[in-house]
């Protein structure tokens, strides 16, 4: 069934390669973004690979009028909300800003959606949600507790989706944790350019092997893990991009609220990752041993069998592949996009 979906944040990493997969499925895109964090040249890269239009939409989610206006004009009948800041260490310096864009936000988003009648959401939480697991591989029905306010602010909004499926069964929700996004498209031309430094290992990685960063700093060598590094479960971009798309086929059966977890099932140290992408490029990550990142945790990885069983939806690229997309992006983009003037 082909769709008219408005994806908010769409011009930011995950939102862009969700639009190449929706697209190359046959649906309509409109994307709002405020281009925060986004760029107009990875919509137009994203035509370039589907060979298809969307429309764009210059726009702030809590601009109810003009959300509610897109839902109608463009006949929308679904919407994915990535829209909202993400830097965990940026949201404990500027709790307010986080709370104001990302549930403002989705307020916002909602009550436009109750307005134009649309009631197929698929929404971005995060497996910061679970907070330092007591066990890994981490499933859904495991203790949420946020440790920061970006991981508060997605624990309030799925709160808040929980409770608008219970008071409006009209309501079909799809929330999605993802575990470590990481990677690229595999063309080269949409991947993810943090500005300023890095905060997350791969991309701090791949600046690293492009000359941009002279040294990357490993937090913590301590931990009870394998090797002393954190493990986490990295997941393609372009996996979790095609996740979504089988959230949304399972919201067009109606089924009230549900709850995924988007990973793959294994853990990577620090260390790992640094030797998988040392073989993607072929040169050696110049990397020296630091201190614990206060708030880090040792290890997290998903138990990825619900959206298994319930999406029909599983990885299906390694860590090779992360690795070989994100250094294809980055020796083609070593400045991210270029400025659309
Ligand atoms: P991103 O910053 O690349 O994309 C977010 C996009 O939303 C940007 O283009 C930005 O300009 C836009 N935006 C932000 N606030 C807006 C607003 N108020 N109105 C309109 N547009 C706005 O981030 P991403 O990595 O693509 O993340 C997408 C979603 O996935 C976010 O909700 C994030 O919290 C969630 N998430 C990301 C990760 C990750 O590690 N990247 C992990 C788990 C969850
Ligand atoms: C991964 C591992 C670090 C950078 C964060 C958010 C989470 C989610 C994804 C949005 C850890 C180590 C990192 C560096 C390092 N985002 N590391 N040197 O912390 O698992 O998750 O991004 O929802 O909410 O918290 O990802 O990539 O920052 O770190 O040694 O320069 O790499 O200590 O073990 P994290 P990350």
């Amino acid at each position: 069934m082909s769709r008219n979906v408005l994806v908010t944040g769409g011009a930011g990493y995950i939102g862009s390669h969700v639009c190449v997969e929706l697209m190359q499925q046959g649906h309509q895109v409109v994307v709002i973004d405020n281009l925060d964090n986004g760029s107009p040249v990875a919509l137009q890269r994203v035509e370039q690979i589907t060979g298809k239009r969307l429309r764009f939409i210059q726009a702030d989610v809590r601009d109810q009028v003009a959300v509610q206006s897109a839902l109608v004009e463009h006949g929308v009948d679904a919407v994915i909300h990535f829209a909202a800041l993400k830097a965990v260490g940026e949201s404990v310096a500027r709790p307010l800003a986080y709370y104001d864009n990302n549930l403002n936000g989705a307020i916002s988003l909602l009550r436009a959606m109750q307005g134009a009648g649309v009631t197929d959401l698929v929404f971005s939480s995060s497996a910061t949600v679970y907070g330092d697991p007591r066990s890994n591989p981490i499933s859904e029905d495991f203790p949420l507790r946020a440790t920061n306010p970006y991981g508060r602010s997605k624990l309030m909004i799925e709160d808040m989706l929980r409770d608008l499926g219970a008071a409006e069964p009209n309501w079909n929700i799809s929330i999605l944790r993802y575990f470590n996004p990481a990677g690229a498209h595999p063309s080269g031309l949409i991947g993810e350019h943090p500005s300023g430094v890095p905060n997350n290992l791969m991309p701090y990685i791949a600046q690293t092997a492009s000359g941009l960063r002279d040294c990357l700093a490993v937090f913590g060598d301590d931990y009870p893990t394998r090797d002393g590094t954190g493990v986490r479960d990295y997941i393609h971009v372009v996996d979790l991009a095609r996740g979504h798309l089988s959230a949304l086929a399972r919201l067009a059966q109606h089924p009230g609220v549900i709850i995924h977890n988007l990973g793959t099932g294994t853990g990577y140290s620090v260390l790992e990752i640094v030797a998988a992408f040392e073989r993607a490029c072929g040169m050696p990550i110049p990397y020296r041993m630091e201190s614990r990142r206060p708030g880090d945790i040792a290890e997290c990885f998903a138990d990825p069998s619900l959206a298994r069983a319930e999406l029909g939806w599983s990885a299906q690229l390694d860590l090779a592949a992360m690795c070989a997309d994100s250094w294809r992006w980055q020796q083609a983009n070593p400045q991210g996009y270029p400025d659309p003037s």
